[in-house]
């Protein structure tokens, strides 16, 4: 049986529904993360797995025990916001303390959970300082250590790298994940960030409107999205809309003057609208004729390159619009103002049918 089960929860604020019908299975060693845009309601599910909300209708299971009528602290669930929450005039030692002081627990026990967190988080020697003494990232790994520090059964984290930059961001990214392998307890992640999201978590679940969109394994969400809003909203990639037409083995997208090659894709009507994905880093670049007759090459002009380190974005104009390829540097130095030609392959071409927005 799953560690977490969440069974047809639904959460109504006024007259609307900020999480809808939602249910999903979280084993015990798995990082999970909820990952959607602003507002589709990431903070209200995850409020209430750590009981903090009230579901209007659903059942919550941890570990085998029904906990929809439990209150928080007595769950053995802990969470870890964004904006850390740290206790200013507290130091980093009574701030770790402190859950632990709330759950009265002897002293000897209290110093050697404070130690052991102090420990694991790299915060030895920064003990007897306050919040406003520590680097933005110094004072996560309090928030973190705060939660951890009363040994959970399951950690929540919302958006907690959200205040960090870049740099720091992914460093502390490769650190929670491997706290989460160490202590083998579940994490539920909430991210409107998708590099986030595909970093650390085996499975992502892609939260839109208050419902799952697909909960699945991060490379089945990032290589075989199952709907247009997954498809656009992981990864980054070239968005065609035209119509379907069916032709031997494969299906063609006509659109923006262009004819799109993709897999056969038989659920589409013949001449029914289309929305075609193809992903930035599976547009190669040519010399402009160099491919000759093969499909999905189309002439473009590079406007802009954008360096990203190891590789860069080409931003082109095309006779139909525009297109983005994201290259290796290592590869032919292509400079702005050239004339490519840009293409893909049959395979890398997703179709959807258009669906409306939610
Ligand atoms: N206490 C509340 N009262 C009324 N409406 C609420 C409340 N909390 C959330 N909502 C609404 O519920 C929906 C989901 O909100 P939620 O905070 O869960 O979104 P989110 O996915 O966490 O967004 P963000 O990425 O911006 O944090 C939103 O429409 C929001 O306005
Ligand atoms: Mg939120």
């Amino acid at each position: 049986m799953a560690y977490i089960t969440l069974d047809g929860v639904s959460k109504q604020y006024g007259g609307v529904w900020a999480v809808d019908r939602v249910t999903m299975a979280i084993e015990k060693r798995e990082f999970v993360s909820l990952l959607g845009p602003s507002g589709s309601g990431k903070t209200t599910l995850l409020r209430i797995i750590a009981g903090l909300e009230k579901p209007s209708q659903g059942r919550v299971l941890i570990d085998g025990e029904d906990v929809t009528d439990l209150p928080p602290h007595l769950r053995g669930v802990a969470m870890v916001f964004q904006e850390f929450l740290l206790f200013p005039h507290r130091t980093v030692r009574e701030n770790l303390a402190f859950p632990l002081r709330m759950l009265k627990l002897p002293k000897s026990e209290i110093d050697s959970r404070v130690e052991w967190v102090l420990g694991i988080l790299s915060l030895r020697g920064l003990e007897g300082r306050y919040p406003n003494q520590l680097s933005g990232g110094q004072q996560q790994r309090v928030a973190l250590g705060r939660g951890l520090v009363g040994r959970p059964k399951v950690l929540l984290l919302d958006e907690p790298l959200a205040n960090l930059d870049r740099e720091l961001r992914q460093e502390m990214e490769v650190e929670i994940r491997a706290h989460q392998t160490d202590l083998g307890i579940p994490f539920v992640y909430v991210t409107h960030n998708q590099e986030e999201a595909l970093s650390m978590s085996d499975r992502i679940a892609v939260v839109r409107g208050g419902r799952i969109e697909d909960f699945a394994a991060r490379e089945e969400i990032y290589d075989r999205p199952k709907t247009a809003f997954i498809a656009g909203f992981v990864g980054r990639s070239n968005r065609f809309e035209g119509v379907a037409t069916h032709s031997g083995d494969g299906t063609i997208v006509h659109g923006n003057g262009a004819e799109l090659r993709a897999r056969s894709h038989p659920a589409l009507a013949e001449g029914a609208p289309v929305t075609a994905f193809v992903k930035n880093e599976k547009v190669r670049l040519h010399p402009p004729g160099a491919t000759g007759v093969l499909p999905n090459a189309i002439p473009a002009r590079i406007k802009h390159v954008i360096l990203r380190g190891s590789y860069a974005e080409y931003l082109m104009t095309w006779s139909g619009g525009e297109l983005v390829a994201s290259r290796p540097r290592s590869e032919a130095d292509y400079r702005e103002g050239m004339e490519v030609t840009a293409r893909w392959d049959v395979a890398d071409v997703d179709l959807f049918k258009p669906e409306a927005a939610k």
